[in-house]
């Protein structure tokens, strides 16, 4: 079993429209609306060119499973929001968004040398928040009434990790991901 994630193509566009439209994903996110393909094509290409953005396709033992991405990448501030998600409810709880969330974490503090990840997850998303607080990511803000989806406001935790916390969080990330993967197995394009 393998968990890679390889950057994000030209070629994913499709896929990756019918995840984010999917009930599945839509449900997780800001914004809930149908994305036609001019959209779709105004973000992928943003996603691909900005310098500000990256992102990856997570791949189970070779099959797109779900994208992952660190945005708002700030040099000022030096730091970035990540997000992640797997598209198909049956391969979550399953440690693939653990090992995903790992591999980000890594190249983000460690090959990009940033000094804070943060997310912002629906409060209701407990699977969302559990996940990156088991990293070790604070919880930092609670946003009332933040975002509204399907008419009904909803409220956002802020999660924050820091840099001088990585070395922590990493070494009981692994013990927790060595039960499950052989750590060489997980793997990530820079
Ligand atoms: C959130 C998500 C990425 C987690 O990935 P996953 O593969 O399902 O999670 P894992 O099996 O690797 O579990 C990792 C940790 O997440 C938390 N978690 C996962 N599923 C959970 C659940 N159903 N309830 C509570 N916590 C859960 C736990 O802390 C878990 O650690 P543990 O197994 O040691 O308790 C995945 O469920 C998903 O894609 N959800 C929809 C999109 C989304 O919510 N994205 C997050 C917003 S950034």
């Amino acid at each position: 079993m393998s968990v890679r994630l390889r950057r994000l193509a030209q070629a994913d566009g499709p896929r990756v429209l019918a995840w984010r439209n999917s009930p599945e994903v839509a449900a997780h996110m800001y914004s809930d609306h149908v994305i036609g393909e001019q959209e779709h094509a105004l973000w992928l290409q943003a996603a691909l060119t900005r310098p500000d953005r990256a992102y990856w396709i997570i791949e189970l033992d070779g099959a797109p499973v779900g994208l992952a991405n660190l945005v708002r990448i700030e040099l000022e501030a030096n730091r970035a929001d990540l997000a992640i998600y797997l598209a198909d409810p049956a391969v979550r709880g399953r440690g693939v968004g653990a090992a995903a969330e790992y591999l980000v974490l890594g190249h983000a503090f460690e090959t990009r040398g940033l000094d804070k990840l943060w997310v912002e997850v629906l409060a209701r998303n407990v699977p969302g928040w559990r996940l990156h607080e088991s990293f070790g990511f604070t919880r930092e803000a609670l946003f009332r009434d933040h975002v509204r989806k399907g008419g009904v406001f909803q409220e956002v935790v802020g999660l924050g990790l820091l840099r001088r916390e990585w070395p922590k969080a990493k070494a009981l990330a692994e013990g927790r991901l060595a039960r499950s993967w052989a750590l060489p197995s997980l793997f990530l394009e820079a």
